[in-house]
């Protein structure tokens, strides 16, 4: 195992300690860092809840979620009874004010068993309605006026719309400073994504054509076959482009289109990103339907098992006009970027479930080549797949072999498992470490989640003011609607699409 030096020593309270998160992320995640001893040497874990568990029914919870959701699913030597000491349970009603002095006596209590003050993180996996409730109640505790040690890590959503995350910033940083709040967006912890800036910026070749000049048009893809199964209601708040585009998918367009980092200081970093989210053209409400695409699935068959439409699905209103598909053409008007479209589209109940980013090249110049030779000439295309398949490849001409001069495109692939032997961490893996190093560099600082949002809302609220008439728009087990296509195929493209792996 590499060397490391490990975090400081660390509290961690996880509000939703008996949900879903927690389950399927948050304990895998951090049971894989005790495995790969990133852990810190004295640590606790206290998830909170309502419901009533004893410390050992508790653990027993926890270890069924990590035997279902956890990378390693086999490996154990012990090492469980090891990692679920430090497990505690916290029996509490978290919008009961008074409750909250059993936070301060945990947090006394390890201090003394520790023998030093840890960091104190309290971690809200919790419904979005509940953070407002929980982080007032926390800001008033004196542990969180320590701003080196004490942290809050909100997931997403952050905030409804515009106006809720304006004031749920409001409120945070009346209470805590910016440097301890953590805004999660997972995309930012997958290994693939963080490459894209070692990609463009720790190589020489990219970065030259990385413009205007040499892109056409840059595509993501974030497509899933998953309906909206448990969380019809949550999904029926949210819908595609606020669960997916306002955040995931917008930083990646960040990854894209950021200038060079001076340092790979947080802030430089995040000033980056958000200087391409301040560029990124405003849609005005009357382009809209210029621009975005919206969809929402009907019933239909996915490997051969029938599956209900989004409208049937639980907790779903029949005649919701939800979208569980978004399709937005983005322009950033800076210098880099200036009328290069930013095609960006995601989906449930679609054919595969992949991530992939396709940056487009122009077309080289084909004159000094006979027509027949020219025939299957394909611009050059770098395609970075995010996952499942973690690859990225450039796809360039090459003569094909014999007497004849005929080009045909081929694909240059680097893989990653054939690359390295190390497995790669889990997104929560990452950035729970980074929460406990204090390194904010993959989190959201307050004005990006805004930035974010500015963008989103000409779209979401024109499509909240007109209902859409042709829902459901398109069949499981396909990309989407139609006109999907046709707003990208109307500029003289198409959507990329890679071939499952077993085709290639
Ligand atoms: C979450 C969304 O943020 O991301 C989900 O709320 C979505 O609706 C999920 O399924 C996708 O994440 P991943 O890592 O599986 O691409």
């Amino acid at each position: 195992m590499q060397q490391h030096k490990r975090p400081p020593s660390s509290l961690i309270f996880i509000f939703g300690g008996s949900g879903d998160l927690n389950l399927r992320k948050l304990s895998p995640a951090l049971y894989n860092l005790f495995l790969d001893e990133w852990m810190p040497e004295k640590f606790g874990i206290v998830g909170i809840g309502r419901s009533e568990y004893s410390d050992e029914k508790y653990r027993e919870r926890l270890l069924d979620g990590i035997k279902k959701f956890s990378r390693r699913k086999e490996e154990d030597n012990g090492k469980w009874a090891e990692f679920s000491k430090h497990v505690t349970y916290l029996q509490m009603d978290a919008e009961d004010a008074g409750a909250y002095t059993a936070i301060a006596d945990v947090v006394k209590e390890k201090e003394k068993a520790f023998g030093e003050h840890p960091n104190v993180i309290f971690y809200l996996a919790v419904a979005p309605q509940l953070v407002p409730d929980i982080a007032g109640k926390l800001g008033p505790l004196n542990i969180c006026a320590d701003t080196k040690c004490t942290r809050i890590v909100v997931e997403k959503p952050f905030g409804h719309d515009l106006k809720s995350a304006q004031e749920l910033n409001h409120l945070l940083s009346t209470m805590f400073d910016e440097n301890q709040i953590f805004r999660i967006d997972h995309y930012l912890g997958k290994e693939t994504v963080q490459n894209i800036l070692a990609l463009r910026f720790a190589n020489a070749l990219f970065e030259p054509i990385w413009n205007r000049n040499y892109i056409e048009n840059v595509q993501i893809t974030a497509s899933e076959t998953v309906g909206s199964e448990s969380r019809g209601a949550y999904y029926e708040q949210s819908g595609a482009l606020r669960d997916m585009v306002q955040n995931h998918i917008l930083q990646l367009v960040c990854m894209v289109a950021m200038e060079a980092p001076v340092s790979f200081d947080a802030n430089e970093i995040r000033n980056k990103k958000v200087d391409v989210l301040n560029a990124i053209r405003k849609i005005k409400h009357e382009e809209v339907q210029d621009y975005a695409v919206r969809g929402q699935y009907s019933e239909g068959w996915m490997e051969g098992q029938k599956v209900p439409g989004y409208r049937q699905e639980k907790n779903v209103d029949p005649q919701s006009p939800v979208d569980t598909f978004a399709a937005v053409k983005f322009y950033i008007d800076n210098w880099r970027w200036q009328d290069v479209p930013f095609y960006v589209r995601t989906g449930k109940r679609m054919q595969t479930k992949s991530t992939i980013i396709t940056i487009q090249f122009r077309p080289a110049p084909n004159y000094a080549f006979p027509p027949e030779a020219a025939d299957t000439w394909r611009p050059n295309r770098l395609t970075i797949s995010i996952q499942p398949e973690m690859d990225i490849r450039l796809r360039f001409q090459a003569k094909r072999p014999g007497q004849n001069l005929v080009l045909s495109p081929v694909d240059m692939i680097f893989k990653y498992d054939d690359a390295y032997d190390e497995h790669e961490p889990e997104a929560y893996e990452t950035l729970l470490l980074d929460v406990m190093e204090g390194n904010a560099t993959l989190f959201m600082r307050a004005d990006q989640v805004e930035a974010a949002w500015k963008i989103i809302m000409p779209i979401q609220e024109t499509w909240e003011s007109r209902a859409p008439v042709d829902f459901p728009n398109y069949t499981p087990n396909s990309w989407g609607p139609g006109d999907a296509d046709a707003l990208i195929a109307r500029d003289g493209f198409n959507w990329v699409t890679l071939p499952p792996p077993h085709e290639e």
